[in-house]
């Protein structure tokens, strides 16, 4: 039988906890810190979890109900916890325990919906590496990039040119002030600065696409993002305006159908450019195989006027932090540009 200390939900709040706290989220720390009390106390959390179906580690439920809290406050619906919210322009006081509680009790019913809603992200931030990527792809070609990204969320990504970049080694897009994205680059910069890459076109797939025009959707968005990260929150939201205003497409398709059907025929004039951040983990490792086998194959065919690359940002152990790669075919030559911060806090840069 399983303990009271030995319960999943009580594993998972002690172990979400340092990781937000090393993550920068000390607030988010402090807050699973609080609910993890609860549940020993045998409180509103307590009934919660243990009300809920879901596995508690794998499916992040303490993700889920920070979540539904911080979307409260951003709702407006809980004014008492929105004062510790630097989200919203507050700042943790010493009430922040007794708010935290008397909110998850006053709303049980709410964050027992809440927490059967998966955890869904889109981190902009991460345009700071991919960015080297995309330019170094237009140094080595001068074709316009048709994107194609798999695992977008809600696309955001595929909006990179349009975000202005700002960091002590070099600045890109000055001119565009609805995202800035500032980073912690250290190595060279990216190479050829001045190249000015064309996007012909920007498509991507998702098992959970997001849709931006839907304000609860984007809302939702929000709400999984850290509380005391308010520039995370600035830059999505700036973000989804970009993307509000420009044309994209965006599919609930699964990654491996989806670039069967993008890759069927060459682009000719043009450089199909398959990218992705953080989400081949969600992969099982038949369908890594296959989208591999896929762009490897799509790279074979590839000819001067039709090129194929392959850029991404992710996990490969036993690096602990994603690595930034790139594949251009014709040739197949495959280049290790850096690894980056998972939310793109810094960006060390190895390619010169
Ligand atoms: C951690 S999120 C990253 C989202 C985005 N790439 C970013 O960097 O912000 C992983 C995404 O992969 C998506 N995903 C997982 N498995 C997928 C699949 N088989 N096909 C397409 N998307 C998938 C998830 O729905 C989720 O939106």
């Amino acid at each position: 039988m399983t303990t009271q200390s030995e319960h999943p939900a009580l594993i998972a709040f002690r172990q979400q906890s340092p990781v937000c706290r090393e993550g920068g989220s000390p607030l988010s720390a402090l807050i699973l810190d609080v609910l993890a009390a609860d549940f020993v106390a045998g409180g509103p959390v307590h009934r919660i979890a243990k009300g809920w179906g879901g596995r508690a580690i794998e499916d992040a439920l303490t993700l889920r109900l920070i979540g539904g809290l911080h979307r409260l406050v951003l709702d407006g619906s809980a004014p008492n916890l929105a004062k510790h919210y630097p989200s919203v322009g507050g700042s943790p006081t010493e009430s922040l325990a007794t708010d935290v509680i008397q909110t998850v009790s006053d709303f049980e019913a709410v964050l027992r919906i809440a927490v059967t809603q998966q955890v869904q992200t889109n981190e902009v931030g991460r345009s700071n590496a991919l960015l080297g990527g995309f330019l170094a792809i237009a140094e080595l070609t001068p074709k316009p990039m048709l994107l194609l990204e798999i695992g977008s969320s809600a696309g955001l990504n595929l909006f990179w040119d349009l975000f202005s970049y700002s960091n002590e080694t070099f600045e890109w897009n000055a001119i565009q002030r609805d995202v800035v994205l500032k980073t912690d680059w250290s190595g060279s910069a990216p190479a050829c600065l001045s190249v000015e890459p064309v996007i012909v076109g920007r498509a991507g797939c998702d098992l959970m696409p997001i849709d931006i025009h839907d304000d609860d959707a984007c809302r939702s968005l929000e709400s999984f993002i850290w509380p005391d990260q308010p520039e995370r929150l600035a830059r999505l939201r700036g973000a989804i305006r970009i993307a509000r205003e420009n044309e994209y497409r965006l599919e609930k398709a699964d990654a491996g159908p989806w670039l069967t059907k993008e890759l069927a025929e060459p682009a000719d004039g043009q450089c199909k450019v398959i990218f992705h951040s953080i989400m081949w983990d969600y992969l099982p490792k038949t369908m890594q195989d296959d989208v591999t086998a896929q762009i490897t194959q799509a790279g074979e065919l590839a000819t001067e006027s039709a090129l194929v690359a392959w850029l991404r940002l992710e996990l490969e152990r036993p690096s602990v932090y994603p690595m930034l790669k790139l594949t251009l075919w014709p040739g197949g030559q495959e280049l290790t540009l850096g690894t980056a911060h998972f939310h793109g806090a810094w960006v060390k840069w190895s390619k010169g």
